[in-house]
């Protein structure tokens, strides 16, 4: 319908506009013109938070012609979905990898965008030779260290003064609110948290350093979080925000939930952000972001296939609404709000946590066309488009 109306109003600017100029000059082969403005996601929340998107490689290299209008139009704060991770940048040790990056953020600033870099120190996408010695065993606290000051100053180091923000430590609690297990914790300690921020602060003070986590609004987890955000402030490590991922369902977490969540981390003393929006629409029993986590494939699971049910496509936009209304009700609390994905065709949602599903968790359909949630979002704007 909305493909329809959109082509409606293109061919209506289209016949104006060559009436017009058939009357001053012969018809020109043109692009459409068009007046009408789409409205825009940056703009209409200007006065409140930056909105953006995790871009991936074909993403930030301009190779999706409608995925590049969208994210140039719409958004003022990019993210990388995978390319300045560890293996992707640092895939052996002393050898680096910025090509890509390069490009990211290169893209970033011809754009004009809030570069965020994502992540430094993760359980996930780190090769396995960071934490061995020659002989396979674990390396030394000493050693780890070692390697990951040497990863930081590297990686911060290369785009100090272009990259804004770091995601500098992820995921790295338990839903119960103590440390992950990781091989981080394991061998450096617990220390290895502040370690890491006071690592990047040093390979540039002016970055913005964020911790970044899932189901921060499950009370269990979000208890070690902000006791993991005092002891830092209390050493007096630059901890900038933290960060909400917010990859979240039709019905959970819900708006009290993620607006206490906001509220108490305000009160702890750092800024908030939304960094890896998505709303799972299909069938799925789980409230974790956790990769590792997978759940065999059935067609049960993936129940749409062949485009989304009217209904379903509401309470997505009412889903949407309801968020950026609690979000909105903390502007300036809440810097940004991130979108883990541009449209629905690249959502890592089509493969998590059942492989090969169709979900349709974002605000641009497979098309690069805006969805009912779109409109939702943009009419609760403080700002309404002119
Ligand atoms: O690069 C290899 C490629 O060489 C190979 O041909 C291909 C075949 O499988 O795999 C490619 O690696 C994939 C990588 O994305 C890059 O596309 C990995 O298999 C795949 O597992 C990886 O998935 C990423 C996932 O993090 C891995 O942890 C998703 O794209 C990315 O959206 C997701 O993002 C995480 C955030 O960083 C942290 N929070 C949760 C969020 C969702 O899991």
């Amino acid at each position: 319908m909305r493909r329809f109306l959109y082509l409606a109003i293109v061919s209506l600017a289209l016949a104006v506009n060559v009436t017009a100029q058939s009357q001053s000059s012969p018809p020109q082969p043109s692009a459409p013109q068009t007046s009408i403005s789409q409205p825009s996601l940056k703009d209409a929340y200007k006065d409140c938070f930056l909105v953006g998107a995790a871009l991936n490689a074909a993403e930030f290299t301009g190779e999706d012609q409608g995925e590049d209008a969208i994210i140039k139009s719409q958004f003022n704060t990019i993210s990388p979905e995978n390319v300045l991770k560890w293996e992707a940048i640092h895939p052996s040790p002393g050898t680096y990898n910025f090509s890509q990056a390069e490009k990211y953020v290169e893209f970033g600033e011809q754009n004009h965008m809030f570069i965020i870099g994502h992540n430094l120190v993760w359980h996930s996408q780190v090769p396995k030779w960071v934490f061995e010695g020659k002989n396979g065993k674990p390396v030394s606290r000493k050693e780890l260290l070692h390697r990951m000051r040497d990863h930081i100053r590297a990686v911060v180091g290369q785009y100090k003064g272009r990259i804004n923000g770091w995601d500098v430590v992820n995921e790295a609690l338990n839903e119960d609110g103590t440390l992950r297990q990781s091989s981080w914790l394991k061998i450096i300690g617990d220390d290895y948290i502040e370690k890491a921020f006071r690592f990047a602060h040093e390979a540039d003070p002016a970055a913005q350093l964020y911790y970044n986590d899932y189901s921060l609004e499950n009370e269990a987890k979000r208890r070690g979080a902000l006791e993991l955000v005092r002891k830092l402030k209390a050493k007096g490590v630059a901890i900038t925000g933290v960060g909400l991922q917010d990859h979240v369902n039709l019905d959970w977490p819900t708006t009290d939930q993620i607006d206490a969540t906001i509220t108490e981390f305000g009160k702890s003393g750092v800024k908030v952000m939304i960094t890896e929006l998505d709303v799972d629409v299909l069938p799925s029993s789980t409230h974790t972001a956790d990769v590792s986590y997978n759940v065999a494939s059935d067609p049960k699971l993936n129940p749409y296939p062949n485009g989304l049910p009217d209904a379903v496509q509401q309470a997505l936009a009412q889903r949407y609404a309801d968020l950026f209304r609690t979000y909105a009700k903390h502007c300036g609390l809440v810097t940004r709000v991130t979108f883990w994905g541009v449209t629905d065709k690249d959502s890592w949602k089509n493969n998590w946590p059942v492989r090969g599903r169709t979900n349709y968790p974002l605000l641009f359909d497979r098309s690069a066309q805006p969805k009912p949630a779109f409109d939702a979002v943009i009419q609760l704007a403080p700002r309404q488009a002119p």
